[in-house]
């Protein structure tokens, strides 16, 4: 690929590191120079890392009708999407945002799934208006709701139901959804009642099942379990005269956030699971990953700002915060982290660093006790696993804007998101000097 304008960037950067020797190779770029480059903190995501994953996955499914739609919540930004978009993928999207993100970005409307429990009626009538390919549906209350609009409208909703199989996917309780007691979908028990009044919804085609049973997930053993709930379910569905034409399995696939700990789940075994389950079924499969496409395809790049300790630890104050990744102070969440430098502190013996960040908060904390070379302000950190909910979750609090975004693809590099600025963080606000009487 030709870099255009914005390897200048990068070169001036070269240029004024002549004494720095090379770190580490970020799809062709040298992490060291890259951080030098661009303002710190900010993501960067390896075009190539996510392209290998997308091959890797379509690979594994190669001979199956199988759509995979992108779970956007995980990195919603456009060019991200429009990544996705060009590997033909789809999206799975939970709001009125996110479709009109997938659109912009080139996804066609047919290759969308609209998930979440709480769509509202205009992001219903919007959806059916772009005419997305199905809404996995959550509860009686939307599946009436989708009757009603479509109605309106004369349109036929193509509908899955969204089916609670009971299964505990061993994952972080605040990111498991496959259990009864989650909010999540409906039991098979309700299901089947739905496909039995199905003649009552002339604007509904129910004709798909879904389940999305957590996220980060490393066992097989829950994916087959609720693979096999689903399947029986489809199984006496087409006994019993309906029609299934697609089976949508989620996503939650996990990924490595800790090096030499986390043993992700093997695609073939995942993709051999689901053949096991689904023998028989003709229709389509649907899957829905977010994390395993991006997460480890994005570092977020930050910089010592000040060192400090006490007796009892020592801290690096980075750039970076909880606002800009969420992760570590919601879930208690392990991402590696690395300095970035071309000598890695030599033979000197590692410290243990709390990492955190300026937010006023003891939550802001990245990592804790994590074993790093000695570390000075200005030096630069790489955290790991950053490409999915990263960005997406990141938030203005502590009116610190929202940070810069870059891809990077064979040794180059695109800004797909500035920095926001003051002006466009305090955009929409105004003085409260329009009142009105109700
Ligand atoms: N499909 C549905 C219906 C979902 O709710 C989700 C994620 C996905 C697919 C994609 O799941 P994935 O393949 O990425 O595991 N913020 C949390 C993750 C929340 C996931 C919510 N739903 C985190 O940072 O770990």
């Amino acid at each position: 690929m030709e870099c255009s304008i914005d390897s200048a960037g990068i070169a001036a950067a070269q240029a004024s590191q002549p004494t720095v020797a090379e770190t580490e190779r970020f799809d062709g770029i040298d992490l060291l120079t890259l951080g030098n480059a661009i303002a710190t903190p900010f993501y960067a995501y390896s075009a190539n890392a996510i392209r290998q994953r997308i091959a890797d996955l379509q690979q594994a499914l190669a001979g199956m009708d199988a759509v995979v739609c992108f779970a956007v919540k995980a990195n919603p930004t456009l060019a991200i999407l429009q990544l996705m978009a060009k590997a033909g993928l789809g999206a799975d999207i939970v709001s009125s945002g996110e479709l009109r993100r997938s659109l912009r970005a080139g996804i066609p409307a047919s290759r969308i799934v609209f998930s979440g429990v709480g769509k509202s009626d205009a992001e219903i009538a919007e959806a059916l208006d772009a005419g997305v390919g199905r809404f996995n549906i959550e509860s009686v209350d939307e599946l009436a709701a989708l009757q009603r609009i479509a109605h309106q409208r004369g349109a036929i909703a193509r509908a899955a139901v969204r089916i609670n199989p009971d299964v505990d996917a061993r994952t972080h309780g605040k990111i498991s959804t496959g259990k009864a007691e989650n909010k999540f979908g409906v039991s098979i028990d309700e299901a089947r009642q739905w496909f039995a009044d199905a003649d009552r919804r002339g604007n509904v085609r129910l004709d798909g099942l879904h389940m999305h049973i957590g996220s980060q997930i490393l066992e097989l053993e829950p994916m087959r379990q609720a693979l096999q709930r689903l399947a029986a379910f489809w199984r006496e569905l087409t006994k019993d005269g309906h029609r299934i034409d697609s089976i949508d399995v989620g996503g939650g696939l996990g990924v490595v956030y800790r090096k030499e700990h986390d043993r992700p789940i093997e695609l073939q075994g995942y993709v051999q699971a689901m053949k096991e389950a689904l023998v028989g079924f003709e229709g389509r499969v649907i899957l829905e990953p977010g994390r395993y496409l991006v997460a480890e395809a994005g570092v977020l790049l930050t910089r010592v700002i000040r060192t400090k300790g006490n007796d009892e630890r020592r801290f690096l104050v980075v750039d970076a915060a909880m606002n800009d990744l969420l992760r570590p102070s919601l879930y208690d969440a392990w991402h590696d982290i690395d300095k970035v430098a071309s000598d890695e502190g030599g033979t000197r013996p590692r410290v243990a660093y709390d990492i955190v960040g300026p937010v006023c908060e003891t939550g802001d904390t990245l990592a804790t006790a994590r074993m790093l070379p000695p570390c000075a302000p200005g030096d630069l950190l790489a955290v790991r696993g950053a490409g999915a909910y990263g960005a997406s979750m990141s938030s203005t609090y502590n009116s610190r804007p929202l940070i810069a975004e870059v891809l990077v693809d064979d040794g180059c590099y695109a800004l797909i998101r500035r920095k926001q600025s003051f002006e466009d963080m305090v955009a929409g606000e105004q003085a409260a000097t329009s009142w009105r009487a109700l």
